[in-house]
């Protein structure tokens, strides 16, 4: 299962507000597009953290003689193009978004860590020398995972209490279950003062993801929830893990549309498709010796690959090589300025994953076809793992109104309800930088007052 299945963070909204007030309201507004913006961002973090400082200190107490609260957090992230090329080396381009995983957290003396979930209402306590998986508490596994693998790696972990919340829509395909590891690893590297460099962590998170949690992901989420900049898309190498920051069109937004569709299926159809291009790879290696994954093959070569490939594996292979160039072309189109162009390769990208790759929907196809007839859209497709989930759009700021106005009752008029587990959402984003501690001012810090428990708290 990728981690845009629902099974991570429920998309509570009880800290942060409600999906259609002020946070939405706000990037409609000044600092709507992906450039300057990044006084209302700040305020919008450390607002987020001094609430969940408060929640953390109703759950706790303010002082256990065990150092400061201090608050991380680890965005979610939306892939501009560049899918299902992160696991064949290829090249992907996601923005972390400023929707996230934020942990208040305290080391404690001893070797305990308790996690409160704010969006599941619910506790768990494991000691740091036996974390196991948690079949009751599966949000949890992310947490446990996360600090397992650092553990292992011989990270001088300590004790902590944490109280975790988070805003990123869970199974929408923007990488929630990432946020969750990197925030945790961003905590405990806060909390113990160990070092671990961006890159490190972020593989040690996949790392989590991939044997404890036992989900089968690329590298492309994890990367971007850690190595994000505010205002750029992040062109990531999966084979060599450089990273190179791409700006982004200041007068754009991104706009993601969650078609309300969630499929089991997902987990299945995405082993399936990893395990096809190894396949590929496979039956290609007797013809090229040095190719180790699709990545090693260059548009120019697929007539004579396609040649050599069953037809189920031809489509496959040809997505991932021309995605892989359609990507080193957005950036070149994207930092030349020629949004236009950048436009059409998503468009591509789009079509290339429902007829080749075959991951796409008829609720994902409608929603794009929908978005592409507003004036003012330069490009949509699907994003994340797809069989549902969300739509990435890039809208001219002049133009988002209307886009909001207009994209749902269209895309309504056209699906099947019956088929949509969640109402559909719009949610307008800005790039944000990748996981911190987010800095509250002293005065901030100390207004964190001493109330009750909530009703049913554990601890
Ligand atoms: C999921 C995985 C990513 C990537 C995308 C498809 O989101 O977690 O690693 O493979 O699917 O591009």
């Amino acid at each position: 299962m990728p981690n845009d299945a629902p099974r991570a963070h429920a998309g509570h909204e009880s800290l942060y507000g409600s999906p259609g007030g002020a946070r939405r309201g706000c990037v409609s507004g000044p600092g709507a597009n992906l450039g300057p913006g990044a006084r209302w961002r700040h305020q919008d973090q450390e607002e987020k953290a001094r609430r969940l400082r408060s929640a953390f200190v109703a759950m706790y107490g303010e002082d256990a003689g065990c150092g400061e609260i201090l608050v991380v957090r680890a965005p979610g992230r939306v892939n501009l193009i560049g899918e299902h090329t992160d696991y064949n080396e290829g090249f992907v381009l996601p923005a972390a978004i400023d929707r996230d995983v934020t942990i208040a957290v305290r080391g404690r003396r001893d070797g305990i860590v308790r996690v409160h979930s704010l969006n599941y209402g619910e506790s768990v306590k494991f000691a740091l020398d036996h974390i196991s998986y948690d079949h009751d508490h599966p949000w949890s596994n992310y947490v446990r995972g996360t600090l397992k693998v650092l553990a292992d790696s011989g990270a001088p972990l300590r004790g902590m209490d944490m109280v975790v919340a988070g805003d990123v829509p869970a199974g929408a395909g923007l990488s929630s279950s990432a946020a969750l590891e990197v925030a945790t690893a961003v905590a405990a590297r806060a909390v113990a003062g160990f070092d671990l460099e961006g890159r490190d962590m972020a593989l040690k998170c996949q790392r989590a993801e991939n044997s404890f949690v036992g989900v089968n992901c690329g590298i492309m989420d994890q990367f971007a929830s850690v190595l994000g900049k505010a205002g750029h898309a992040l062109f990531i190498d999966c084979r060599t893990y450089e990273c190179e920051p791409v700006p982004l069109p200041e007068e754009y937004c991104i706009v993601i549309c969650d078609s309300g569709v969630r499929r089991g299926l997902q987990d299945s159809a995405y082993n399936l498709r990893c395990s096809q291009c190894e396949e590929a790879v496979r039956l290609l290696r007797r013809h090229i010796a040095d190719i180790r994954t699709l990545r090693d093959v260059l548009p120019e070569e697929l007539p004579d690959v396609e040649r050599r490939l069953p037809e189920a594996l031809r489509a496959r292979a040809r997505h991932v090589v021309l995605e892989n160039d359609r990507v080193e072309r957005s950036v070149d189109a994207l930092r030349s300025g020629r949004v236009d162009e950048f436009g059409r390769l998503m468009v591509d990208s789009h079509a290339s994953l429902r007829d080749l790759y075959e991951v796409s929907c008829p609720e994902l196809d409608a929603m794009v076809e929908v978005a592409l007839a507003i004036p003012g859209v330069a490009g949509a497709r699907m994003t994340g793992a797809g069989f549902g989930g969300c739509t990435v759009n890039l809208v001219h700021e002049d133009a988002v109104d209307e886009f909001q106005r207009t994209v749902l009752a269209r895309y309504l008029c056209k699906v099947n309800p019956s088929r949509l587990s969640l109402e559909p959402q719009v949610y307008v984003c800005r790039a944000e930088d990748g996981a911190g501690v987010v800095p509250l001012q002293p005065c901030e810090r100390d207004k964190g007052q001493r109330v009750p428990p909530p009703p049913g708290a554990v601890f």
